[in-house]
């Protein structure tokens, strides 16, 4: 038996895998993280499928059910916001589960900073301005950082950040930003992506504190960096027509002419 960690994507119910969709209703036991996965999703349980809200469970309450699921030959549908690969914990439950000798599978899903550079219509990439991005995080009651994985640090790349778990510390991000950045830096605010009450907040790193409505506390994406902007990139090399490539080369002469998908 199994036990499948699942990425439930970031809000709106059908931002989720196929793959996703077809093992939760596959599986007889459902647990879930209550505080940020919708409801919604949980109508692809079987009708019968025990359903566990882990939100107010601890590590050990948690593996004592799945453990409860394997001993009963059940597989289980374990899922988690967003994708697995950042702030999931899921780490900690693999750790416990391979001890265990319980086997996992992981299927991803739409990290929170993808949804909201939709909700944007951005791109986080832009050519000439930013060609990385950053997904961090500020410390936090229950987390600390580690030490070289300072704003500052990150700021002196230049690249679009994607701070996480941090609206409630925005006077000290942007003050922290704007040496690197300059104050008129773009910013914008991403609450709830893709939920039917998602709010978009634009600024730059001076003003945008001012602008944010005094309830948006939790669950918000700060997105920053001259990307934000949209404007004063480059067009990339892929698909200027003077760009010779193996999909599309310019003329007899280029080498990509007898290229076959064979040669690479
Ligand atoms: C515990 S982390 C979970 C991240 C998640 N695993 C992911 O892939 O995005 C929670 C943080 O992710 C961000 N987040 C999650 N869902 C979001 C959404 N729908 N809109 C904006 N930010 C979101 C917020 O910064 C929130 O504080």
């Amino acid at each position: 038996m199994t036990i499948h960690f699942i990425g439930a994507g970031p809000g709106a119910p059908d931002l989720l895998t196929l793959r996703g969709r077809d093992l939760i209703a596959s599986c007889p036991v459902c647990l879930y993280a209550g505080s940020l996965v919708p409801e919604e999703i949980l109508s692809h349980c079987p009708t019968d499928a025990r359903i566990v809200n882990t939100a107010g469970m601890d590590l050990d309450a948690i593996i004592a059910e799945m453990q409860q699921a394997h001993a009963a030959g059940q597989d289980v549908a374990r899922l988690h916001s967003g994708d697995l690969s950042v702030w999931s914990a899921m780490g900690e439950q693999l750790r416990r589960l391979r001890a265990l000798d319980i086997p996992v599978s992981v299927t991803p899903g739409v990290p929170s900073f993808a949804a909201a550079a939709a909700a944007l219509g951005t791109e986080l990439t832009l050519p000439g301005l930013a060609q990385s991005v950053v997904l961090t995080r500020t410390p936090g009651r229950a987390s600390s950082m580690p030490e070289r994985e300072t704003l500052e640090n990150f700021a002196a790349t230049g690249a679009t950040l994607a701070i996480h778990l941090s609206v409630q510390n925005l006077d000290n991000v942007c003050e922290t930003l704007q040496p690197a950045y300059g104050a008129d830096c773009p910013v914008a605010i991403v609450f709830r992506a893709s939920w039917p009450d998602e709010r978009i907040v634009r600024g730059t790193l001076c003003d945008i504190a001012a602008k944010l409505d005094a309830d948006i506390t939790r669950t918000a994406l700060i997105l920053v960096g001259p990307a934000l902007g949209g404007e004063g990139f480059t067009e990339s090399c892929l698909y200027s027509a003077s760009y010779d490539r193996r999909y599309r080369p310019v003329s007899a002469e280029s080498p990509w002419v007898n290229w076959s998908h064979g040669d690479d």
